[in-house]
């Protein structure tokens, strides 16, 4: 008998990520500059690489328990009581997943039903969208302009709320366009999950990367949120530790153990040298994420001056994270193809606005984790292609 479909339905929307494509063929390619991952060429603290080596000698390469080892846990309420002043029971409302990428896709598994909505930001992070379509829910864009200074406009979102509505990501400081929401922003949005009974992800990767008088505030200290908000985040960003892999949940108890029953069945548990990894960088001093967003902000002053010298590119100050978004719309060219043009004739590697959404057609991004060096040789040559480009 000849077999029906090979992959299942709900998987033949989602494309594989546009970022990756790009960088898997053009890995081997001398002098080319990648600007193209959301990654710090940062080292991670010494004092986590010297706990991950301890660990190895102690032996600690069990399974943990499937919610993360207690001492991750107990730091991770720690932390979010310190910083917050939000209250989360170790044993029932935090989870260690593999990286915020995890924790994202659980938390849509444990909460819609097939058919649900979601509201996703667009242009956002590349995971959202097929995130939802793997938890068999519809994604909807949920435009974030630069009109609106790259924030979810209040009447526009309130438009795409319908009764299948049941979650909406939230991502501040925001990957791709660098924008930071206010506390008056936030208070907002809140209220309008809250009068919608909608449930929160608020991905709060870059939470320590902000500059001038950016603040980042959690998602759940707003009113009537604690309890409908997955609060994800990770060591990725904040600690330098992206190939670790690891990051965490923290939110009311009937969410995070319907994320648990999946974790546990879907990968038992994160590795478990990883949990003690990120559980000194919890522990140890905090002056590193200090030191590497004081040089982030180098290279962020440089990347924007630059940019808004190029005719036809047109930068706003990125406010959080590590990366620049500027529009080339007066270049009249799509995003993919001046993203090429960059590749072949700069050889430097951006990412193509369009990759994070329709609504990111028009820009670039360019991540500006990578050293100053490097960032200033890889604008000298955009400079010099731009004014090539016709
Ligand atoms: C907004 C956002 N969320 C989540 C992630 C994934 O982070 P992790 O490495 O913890 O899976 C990224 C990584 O680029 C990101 O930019």
């Amino acid at each position: 008998m000849q077999t029906r479909n090979k992959i299942a339905e709900r998987l033949r929307t989602i494309q594989p990520s546009g970022i990756r494509r790009l960088l898997s063929s053009t890995h081997h390619i001398p002098g080319m500059i990648s600007l193209g991952l959301g990654e710090p060429n940062a080292s991670p603290p010494r004092h986590v690489l010297e706990a991950t080596k301890q660990a190895v000698n102690e032996q600690k390469t069990r399974y943990t328990p499937s919610n993360g080892i207690e001492e991750l846990r107990e730091a991770l309420a720690k932390k979010f009581a310190r910083e917050y002043a939000l209250r989360y029971d170790p044993d029932s409302e935090i989870l260690v997943t593999i990286g915020a990428t995890e924790a994202i896709s659980l938390a849509l598994m444990a909460s819609i039903d097939p058919g649900d909505e979601v509201l996703i930001p667009d242009p956002g992070f590349v995971c959202y969208a097929p995130a939802v379509r793997i938890a068999g829910g519809v994604p909807v864009s949920m435009p974030i302009l630069e009109n609106d200074g790259f924030k979810p406009n209040l009447e526009t979102v309130m438009s795409l709320i319908t009764n299948r509505s049941r979650v909406m990501i939230i991502n501040s400081p925001n990957n791709p366009t660098g924008s930071v929401f206010t506390s008056g922003d936030l208070k907002r949005l809140s209220k309008l999950v809250v009068e919608n009974g909608l449930i929160a992800v608020s991905d709060e990767v870059y939470e320590k990367i902000t500059y001038d008088n950016a603040t980042h505030h959690c998602l759940a200290m707003f009113p009537d949120m604690r309890d409908r908000t997955v609060v994800v985040n990770s060591f990725s960003k904040s600690y330098a530790m992206t190939g670790f892999r690891i990051g965490c949940a923290l939110g009311p108890k009937d969410l995070i153990s319907g994320m648990l029953l999946v974790h546990q069945f879907l990968i038992t548990c994160v590795d478990s040298l990883s949990q003690y990894a990120a559980t000194a960088a919890l522990e140890g001093p905090q002056n590193f994420v200090v030191e590497m967003v004081s040089e982030f902000n180098k290279r962020r002053k440089l990347v924007h001056e630059r940019l808004n010298e190029i005719k036809g590119i047109d930068c706003t100050l990125p406010k959080g994270a590590f990366y620049a978004f500027p529009n080339i719309r007066a270049l009249r060219a799509t995003s993919e193809n001046f993203s090429e043009f960059l590749f072949k004739e700069a050889k430097v590697i951006v990412t193509p606005g369009s990759s994070f959404g329709k609504y990111g057609e028009g820009y670039l991004r360019l991540s500006y984790a990578v050293s100053y060096k490097e960032l200033d040789e890889a604008l000298d040559r955009i400079e010099k292609a731009a004014n090539k480009f016709k």
